[in-house]
């Protein structure tokens, strides 16, 4: 068979890796793919869902798979359904779960699921208001989709106004400022719950955790992800159990009766709060990068999962069968992110690093020119490696790490800590 993978990230060339190995696959092409996906698939320039679809057609893809969020929330899904063609991922409605803050919240209010004390807010004074009568330190979050960036975690009121004002007033995020979320700062260590959902059965993945601070200690600004590991000693079993009956279940069951069937991807993004798993976010597409070290980890073929929940068939006899050793995923970031960075840099050093054994350089933000490979992006690389054990995970992926390099090349040594601390 044929697939279409739609992303340009390194979570899409994990996919298309992972895909191209599954023996009912063919052929994988991606859409638009970046400068290393070409190793797995044939990447095509396109990204508009009109031009999807007519590709689709034209090509006889028989499963497309949607990674990032932009296109779910734009409503790919319900267009390359109505067109007759099979996709995996959530419909627009569905989607709405990660497109708005707002509404993940209200759901999660309305079906009980652990969650921080909130307020909504379409005015600003409203949201001070409320920052100003809180008992608690906020977070405050922009409602609509801001690439992983409208969250601001706030260490006092003063800094908390700020942020209202940045995002509703000077429109840091654009139009997903309209409204924010404000919510209570929680403490804790966080984990990534991923799993995946034909509407009525939920399939977890193995656990993950990703890094989400520029820099070594969980120092700096946000970024889309610096680095990941599966699994996350963080969730033990009871904890997934908990995550199961007290989060995935009564979402899935709650979107249902209000007449959302969530075929997709389902991501909470949690709080390890002394009083249990607390959700951050939830996303309806794999983590970057979380995915990375998930799939490496993942030794059942993923094609038929995928296939079926895009046929509407039943997860409840599916099985996945996972490697027992962690991998370990490090980005490697451009100069600057994720604030301004350079582009064009060129990177050696990526046949050597896998040259290692059981390394792989996913890439992420890179384009092919004339057989270099250069720098595109603010995440460029995601070095993955997998291990017997977690301190053999980490020497493999550091040591790769190091074969690598491009001017202004920035990453976080410490990955993989928290993890390791806990098994001490
Ligand atoms: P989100 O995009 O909502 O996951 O937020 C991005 C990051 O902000 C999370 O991974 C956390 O590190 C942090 N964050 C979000 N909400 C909270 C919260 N209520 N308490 C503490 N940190 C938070
Ligand atoms: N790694 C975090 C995310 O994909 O949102």
């Amino acid at each position: 068979m044929k697939v279409l993978v739609i992303g340009s990230g390194g979570r899409e060339h994990a996919f298309c890796w992972k895909i191209a190995k599954s023996p009912l696959v063919d052929e994988v092409f991606c859409a638009p793919g970046n400068g290393g996906i070409s190793d797995a698939a044939t990447c095509v320039e396109l990204t508009a869902i009109d031009a999807l679809i007519d590709f689709a057609k034209e090509h006889d893809i028989d499963l497309t798979v949607v990674g990032p969020e932009a296109p779910l929330a734009e409503g790919v899904v319900d267009a390359f359904e109505s067109a007759g063609l099979k996709i995996f991922g959530p419909c627009k409605a569905a989607a709405e779960l990660e497109g708005s803050k707002a509404f993940a919240k209200q759901v999660m209010a309305e079906f009980d699921i652990p969650t921080a004390a909130f307020g909504v807010f379409d005015d600003p004074d409203a949201a001070v208001k409320f920052i100003e009568a809180a008992d608690f330190d906020v977070v405050v979050k922009a409602d609509g989709l801001a690439a992983g960036k409208g969250v601001i975690v706030c260490d006092d009121k003063q800094q908390a106004i700020a942020a209202v004002r940045d995002i509703m007033v000077d429109k840091a995020f654009g139009a997903a400022g309209a409204s924010v979320v404000v919510e209570e700062r929680l403490v804790g260590e966080e984990a990534s719950f991923i799993a995946i959902c034909d509407g009525e059965n939920v399939l977890p993945l193995a656990s993950s955790q990703d890094h989400k601070p520029a820099y070594d200690g969980d120092k700096g600004p946000n970024t889309g992800g610096m680095g990941a590991y599966s699994p996350a000693p963080v969730l033990d079993e009871a904890g997934y159990g908990e995550v199961m009956q007290k989060i995935m279940y009564p979402l899935v069951r709650g979107l249902k009766s209000k007449g959302i069937t969530f075929r997709g991807i389902i991501y909470a993004g949690l709080m390890m709060t002394p009083k249990g798993p607390s959700v951050l976010e939830f996303n309806v597409r794999m983590g970057d990068p979380e995915t990375q070290p998930l799939l490496m980890r993942l030794k059942s073929d993923l094609v038929p999962v995928l296939l079926k929940v895009a046929s509407s068939d039943s997860l409840a006899d599916t099985v996945l069968e996972w490697a027992d050793g962690p991998a370990v995923c490090v980005v490697l970031a451009s100069g600057g992110y994720p604030g301004s960075y350079e582009k064009g840099r060129e990177i050696s050093g990526i046949a050597a690093a896998e040259a290692l054994g059981d390394v792989k350089v996913f890439h992420a933000g890179t384009r092919e020119d004339g057989g270099r490979i250069l720098t595109s992006g603010g995440r460029v690389l995601g070095v993955t490696a997998v291990a017997d054990d977690l301190p053999a995970a980490l020497d493999r992926v550091y040591q790769a790490v190091e074969r690598i390099g491009f001017d202004g090349m920035h990453y976080r040594k410490d990955i993989g800590q928290k993890a390791l601390k806990r098994m001490k």
